[in-house]
This record gives C-alpha cells, structure tokens and sequence, in this order.
C-alpha cells in the first residue's frame, strides 16, 4: 500500500475561507472554517476577499495546530479554483501558491463541486450516486459517467438556494432556513410557476412571483410553503429522471441545502419507489469548508493531478464536467 500522504485544502470561492487537513487515506485531521456575513444583502466579493485575507494566517496555523503536525508534514496543497467570485477565489490561490513554493510541495487545483461531492461520499460512504448538487450559488445534478461527472440536469438561471435566500430576505425574515421554518406554519399552496425542462429547472419567475404573492397580501406562511415546496419538487422530479436514466441505485445529496429537513423527505419518499438509498452529507461538510478541498487535492494528488505555480489561474466558471476524475478507477473502489 502507497505511503500516505498528507494535504492541506484551502476553500475560498465564496463566503467561507476554509482549511482543511486531510490524509490520502482520508482521515480528515482538521476543518477549520470562517464565514464573511454581509451586514445585509447578499455577499460583497470585494468585502468577502478581504475578510479571507484578513483570515488568512491565522486559518493555516489553526488548522496545524488542531491537526497536531507542523507544516513540513504536508505533502501537497490544494485550493478552490472555481467556480467562484474572482476577488475570492484570488486569495486562497495566492495562499496556496505562496505555501506550496515555501514547502517546496505539489499544487493541486480543486473544482470546488467536485469537492462537495468527493466529500459526501467520503463522509457517507456513498459509491456510485446520482448527486444533486444545491446550494446558494449552485444546483446541479451530475453522476460519474466514464471518466467524469457529466452534468445531467443545473439551473438555467439562478440556484435553488440563492432562490429561497433571496426571497427570505426580501420577505424579511431572512435566508435559508428560515423560509423552511415558517413554511411549518403554512396550511395553503398557492400555484407558482414550475418549469421543468428535461433535467434543467429555473428558479427566477418562481422567485417574483412568490413575492408579488406577498404584495397581494397572502399570509408569509402561506409563501413560504408554496415556495419551498414547489422548489423541492422541481428537484425531486429532475433528480427523479437522472436516477431513472442511469440506473444508479444511490442518491447523495451535498452543498448547503442538502440541511433541508423537508427535501430530504421528498426525496427519501422518491428514493423509495425507486429501490435507491439516500445519503446526505452531514451539516458540518454540508456548506463550503476547507476539508472537502483537502480531500480532493490528495484524491489528485493520488492520481498524479498536480499543477505548476505558473499554470495555477482561478478559474470563476470551471465547471465540474472540465475535470478528469482520475482517481475514481485507481482501485475500482474509490
Ligand atoms: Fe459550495
């Protein structure tokens, strides 16, 4: 068996800075997270590269010391290439550049979808899944299919998650969960546009049309459950076709929303017809952190994946299908 190894993971695409320490055996030694929070609206990617820089050294030294090793243990560092907002994806690269030259170790660029779900079926043991992919900036459906994870169905405007943040804080009762937990107070189902393209779904009319229903004066409850529910339909039914269309028999779900209590019912419920098991990543590796990073940089690591400083641009639309998933048939098991 190899030797293992060690990778320190940088995470910052977005709101959350992260670092992570995780062995090639994926043991992960340290998840150590900062979250920039807007003082209101959505996030300022200038204001957000800021607070990761200011965070910046401080995340290296507590992420050696939680993980109880000094920094010439690491043996690669990887970073968030994209997708992501530029100003922040900037920071962590030039973190993991500055670090990988000084340790005179590998550089490993992530996809930071790929991450969210290579960290999902670390964390749950998932093989082989239908992956919905939800979060603030992100909703996809993607499976691994000869080599990659091929895109089966993503939003054609905004994601399901900025969706049901956005309307919460427009409403005034704030983003995700809170549209969730008012919805247990709501006893109507007003309709709201669901559009459904194959495996394609758009969230932006459902999201006007919800508040113009506020405007006329329906109770907030009432909103709040129409939306969340026609939101998880329209995932439950296009994750629904992918699952039929690949055969798989495991669903994993990964990213912020997959907290949702009430869509994991759904799709639990869906899963079931289907003969197909649910996983869902645990809330600690549910949202951006640095260990899903990590993770994926020794995966890449493995698989000899690594990239020179000088090759080492961000990237703020990679996309998860741009990415050679090597090092799923190493072994035939990972
Ligand atoms: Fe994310």
């Amino acid at each position: 068996m190899a030797e293992e190894k060690i990778v320190l993971g940088i995470e910052s695409t977005a709101h959350t800075l992260g670092f992570g320490i995780v062995s090639t055996t994926g043991k992960i030694l340290a998840n150590v997270n900062y979250v920039y929070k807007p003082k209101e609206g959505g996030i300022h990617p200038r204001e957000a590269a800021q607070h990761h820089s200011m965070h910046a050294a401080r995340g290296v030294m507590e992420a050696l010391r939680r993980a109880g090793i000094s920094p010439e243990r690491i043996d690669g560092v990887a970073f968030s290439a994209g997708p992501g907002m530029g100003p922040c994806l900037r920071v962590g690269a030039t973190l993991a550049r500055a670090l990988a030259l000084k340790l005179n170790k590998p550089l490993l660029a992530v996809n930071h979808g790929v991450a969210h779900i290579e960290i999902g079926r670390l964390v749950t043991g998932a093989r082989d899944p239908v992956v919905l992919y939800i979060a603030g900036g992100n909703t996809l459906i993607t499976a691994y299919l000869d080599g990659r994870y091929r895109i089966f169905g993503e939003t054609l405007d905004i994601a399901a998650g900025n969706c049901l943040d956005a309307f919460g804080i427009e409403a005034g009762i704030g983003p995700m969960p809170n549209p969730e937990v008012k919805a247990r107070e709501g006893r109507k189902i007003h309709p709201l546009p669901y559009r459904v393209k194959g495996m394609d779904v758009s969230f932006s009319g459902l999201l006007t049309a919800a508040l113009k229903l506020l405007k006329k004066g329906i109770r907030i409850e009432d909103v709040c459950l129409s939306i969340t529910e026609t939101v998880y339909s329209m995932l439950t039914e296009t994750l629904e076709r992918a699952l039929a269309f690949t055969e798989k028999k495991e669903i994993l779900l990964v990213g912020g929303l997959a907290r949702s209590i009430r869509l994991r019912q759904m799709i639990e419920a869906m899963a079931k017809l289907h003969d197909a098991k649910v996983y869902v990543v645990p809330p600690e590796y549910a949202g951006d952190n640095g260990a899903m990073i990590a993770w994926t940089g020794a995966l890449q690591l493995l698989s000899g994946l690594v990239i020179r400083v000088e090759e080492s641009v961000v990237k703020p639309k990679f996309r998860i299908d741009e990415v050679e998933v090597k090092w799923r048939n190493l072994n035939g098991s990972k």
